[in-house]
Formats: C-alpha cells, sequence, structure tokens
C-alpha cells in the first residue's frame, strides 16, 4: 500500500506526525509532499525536527500567492508527483490551499483521496478554508470525520448517495497533544503567573484594518488585567506594521513557537484566545476556556458544552465576554473527539 500525502500549513504537521507513525507501524508506504505553503523556520521546520515527522519526499516550495496562482502551481506539481508514484490513495488534511491541491490534482488521475477532517463546515463562504474543504470533500473516498457534526453535515450534503466512505475516527490532533504533552518545551522568556494565550492569523481578521485594529483594542483593555502572550503568524506581524498598530507592554509578542513551546504555553494559560481551529480544540484539550475572534466556529460541540464562546471582532463584545468568564461553571470532563486512537483508525480502514 502507497500513499501520497500533501502537507503544506503548519496545522497540517502536527496532524501528520500521528498518523505518520501509524501508517510506518501498519507497514504503509507513505510519501511525503510538502508544498511549501508554510516556509519559515518556526512555521514549517521545527514542526518535522521537534515531531520526528519524516523528512519530506518532496518539496515543492510554492507560497505567498494569491490563491489562485498558488493552487495552480501546487496541482501541476502534485500532478506529476502523483504520475510518477502512482500511488493508492493520495492524502490530505483540513482545508488549506494545499488540500485543496492535492485532491483536484488526485481526482483528474482517478486516484481516490483519503480527506482527514472531513464534513466540517463554517457555512461562511467568504472563509477561502470553507471552499478549499467543500471540494476536497467531495472529490474524496475516505472521508475521516472528527465529529457526529460533520457526519451529519456530509449527510444532509447528500453525500449518503455517492461512492464514498464516512467514517467517525476522533480527532487527530487529539492524538497530537496526547502523543506530545509529556515532551512540552518550555519557553525562553519570563512566563507571566497568570496569563491569556492568544493567536490571530485568519483572513478575515488580519486583512482588515477596521477588524484587526477592534481585536487590538479589546486585547489592550484585557491586557490591563490579565497579560497575554502572543505568538504571531507572519501575515498579522506584517499587517501590524502596515496598519501601524501600536503594541503595549503588557501584551508580550513573540515569533511564532514549535508545537512543543505551544503545548506548554497551553497547561499553563488561564484562557485562550484565539481565530484558530486547531487551538479551540486544544483549549479544550488542556481545561482551558476559549474566546473565537471568529463569526462561526466548525467545533459547535464545544459552543454547546459552553467551553467556547463565538465574539468575532467587536472590542465590546471580545471585553464583555472575557469579563463574563468568572461566572462560567464548566466540567470538562465529557470526551468530544475520541480517545487518541484516530490515527489507528485511520490505517486499520484504508487496509481493510
Ligand atoms: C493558511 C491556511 C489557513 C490555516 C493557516 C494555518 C489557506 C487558504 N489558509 O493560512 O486555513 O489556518 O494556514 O496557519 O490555505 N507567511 C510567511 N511565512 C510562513 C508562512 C506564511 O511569511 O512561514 C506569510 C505568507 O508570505 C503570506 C501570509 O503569511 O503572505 C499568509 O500565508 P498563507 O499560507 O497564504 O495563509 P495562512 O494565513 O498561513
Ligand atoms: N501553533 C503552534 N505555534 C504557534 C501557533 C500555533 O505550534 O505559534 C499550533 C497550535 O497549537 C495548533 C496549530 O498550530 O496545533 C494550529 O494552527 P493554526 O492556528 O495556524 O491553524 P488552524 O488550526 O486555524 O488551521
Amino acid at each position: 500500500m502507497k500513499i501520497v500525502t500533501v502537507v503544506g500549513a503548519r496545522p497540517q504537521f502536527i496532524k501528520a506526525a500521528p498518523v505518520s507513525r501509524e501508517f510506518n507501524r501498519a507497514g504503509i508506504k507513505e510519501i511525503l509532499v510538502h508544498t511549501g505553503q508554510h516556509f519559515d523556520e518556526n512555521m514549517s521546520d521545527i514542526f518535522f525536527n521537534q515531531m520526528n515527522i519524516p523528512e519530506p519526499d518532496y518539496f515543492l516550495d510554492i507560497n505567498s500567492l494569491n490563491h489562485g496562482a498558488m493552487t495552480g502551481r501546487m496541482i501541476e506539481k502534485i500532478e506529476e508527483i502523483l504520475i510518477n508514484e502512482k500511488p493508492d490513495y493520495l492524502l490530505v488534511y483540513g482545508d488549506t490551499n494545499s488540500t485543496l491541491a492535492g485532491a483536484l490534482a488526485a481526482s483528474k488521475l482517478h486516484i481516490k483521496i483519503i480527506h482527514v477532517e472531513a464534513g466540517l463546515r463554517s457555512f461562511n463562504m467568504a472563509m477561502p478554508e470553507e471552499i478549499n474543504r467543500i471540494v476536497a470533500d467531495r472529490l474524496s473516498y475516505f472521508l475521516f470525520c472528527p465529529t457526529d457534526t460533520a457526519i451529519q453535515n456530509l449527510k444532509r450534503e447528500g453525500f449518503d448517495n455517492l461512492n464514498c466512505r464516512i467514517i467517525k475516527n476522533g480527532d487527530v490532533m487529539q492524538d497530537a497533544a496526547l502523543m506530545f504533552e509529556q515532551y512540552e518545551k518550555k519557553i525562553d522568556i519570563n512566563i507571566p503567573e497568570d496569563f491569556i494565550l492568544c493567536t490571530i492569523h485568519r483572513q478575515e481578521n488580519t486583512d482588515n484594518e477596521q477588524n484587526l485594529k477592534s481585536i487590538f483594542n479589546a486585547l489592550q483593555v484585557i491586557s490591563e488585567k490579565t497579560k497575554i502572550i502572543l505568538p504571531l503568524h507572519p501575515r498579522t506581524q506584517k499587517k501590524l506594521t502596515e496598519y501601524n498598530l501600536k503594541n503595549s507592554s503588557n501584551i508580550i509578542i513573540i515569533p511564532p513557537v514549535g508545537y512543543l513551546n505551544m503545548l506548554y504555553l497551553l497547561k499553563r494559560c488561564s484562557l485562550v484566545m484565539t481565530d484558530s481551529g486547531g487551538l479551540q480544540k486544544e483549549a479544550f484539550f488542556f481545561h482551558k476556556l476559549c474566546v473565537t475572534l471568529r463569526e462561526e466556529t466548525e467545533w459547535t460541540e464545544l459552543l454547546e458544552n459552553k467551553f467556547n464562546f463565538l465574539v468575532g471582532c467587536n472590542s465590546e463584545k471580545i471585553i464583555e465576554t472575557y469579563n463574563n468568564l468568572q461566572s462560567v461553571d464548566t466540567d470538562f470532563n465529557i470526551n468530544l473527539y475520541g480517545n487518541g486512537t484516530a490515527s489507528k483508525i485511520i490505517a486499520e480502514e484504508i487496509l481493510k
């Protein structure tokens, strides 16, 4: 059995770590293609090194382009690789442009596609990720869904009538957290006793000056009560400079960190504030509440159980929600994303 896996962005490296290990254990030959979408040392190499992910067999070095150009160039290169490697399957994770490119290239060559994190929807077609995941799902044969909501989304869209296999396997990010939490790595700065862990990178927040200013205004106010550590995605860093947004000393901005540093921060923070998809779940894994700087989330079970609070980018709403968190009484003792066997299930199902 031979699988070509396409990865390109930070969360995909983290998801690949437990899955590649299971493939190795199961004797599945995996050819790893890194599109190069993320390329800074601390957005890419650090994950391969720290998480023992095998070196990519192919590195495409395609990044920093408009969506069409990026996806198009990736398709062309991935197609060449697939013709050359003749795999049984192509595997993609999540919803990035690398996911879309991999799925399109394989579908035209009639190579069956495995989509991990299938069925998620924000129902916001203005998000590039929503377009990517809908297309990737529609083209896939194996649809590995992390949640019941994801399965219901696919059924509502008529996937029961398609030639595909819908499987609930849990969340590979839960696997990664369980696999690596013991290797948490202390970060090289002085950590305040009490701090909020924050990340911001989503296009709708960064590329709109008003939205980013509004979020930062709220962070300034909140940071007077609780300091904020903000490992900043390069896209957001560029925008802070462009919009001339000044920072206060209570918001500790640091470059992006590796996953092991992230685990260290996650375990010690008092709250997570983010527009990240993955981090919303990791907050839950480590029993922290999460304030989500978006208008919608794919992880609706976190909202239903009051682990997560959607606030968008409105300053007043962000501050008000933060102020009201003290009164939230939450029991994290519930299993929402499986028990760390999501990757094993993927390997077993493919081999069946
Ligand atoms: C991408 C994904 C998003 C995912 C995120 C994970 C798409 C459409 N978006 O968003 O779903 O949540 O990755 O982090 O695929 N940049 C650097 N150095 C890097 C990486 C990026 O400077 O190592 C810059 C690029 O030059 C680019 C900008 O950041 O200008 C955005 O990068 P891009 O990969 O297009 O999108 P992300 O925001 O990272
Ligand atoms: N992450 C990290 N270093 C950082 C910021 C995030 O290792 O500086 C990890 C985070 O813990 C999670 C993943 O990256 O596992 C989430 O990726 P991101 O927020 O970039 O993308 P999304 O999940 O929104 O697609």
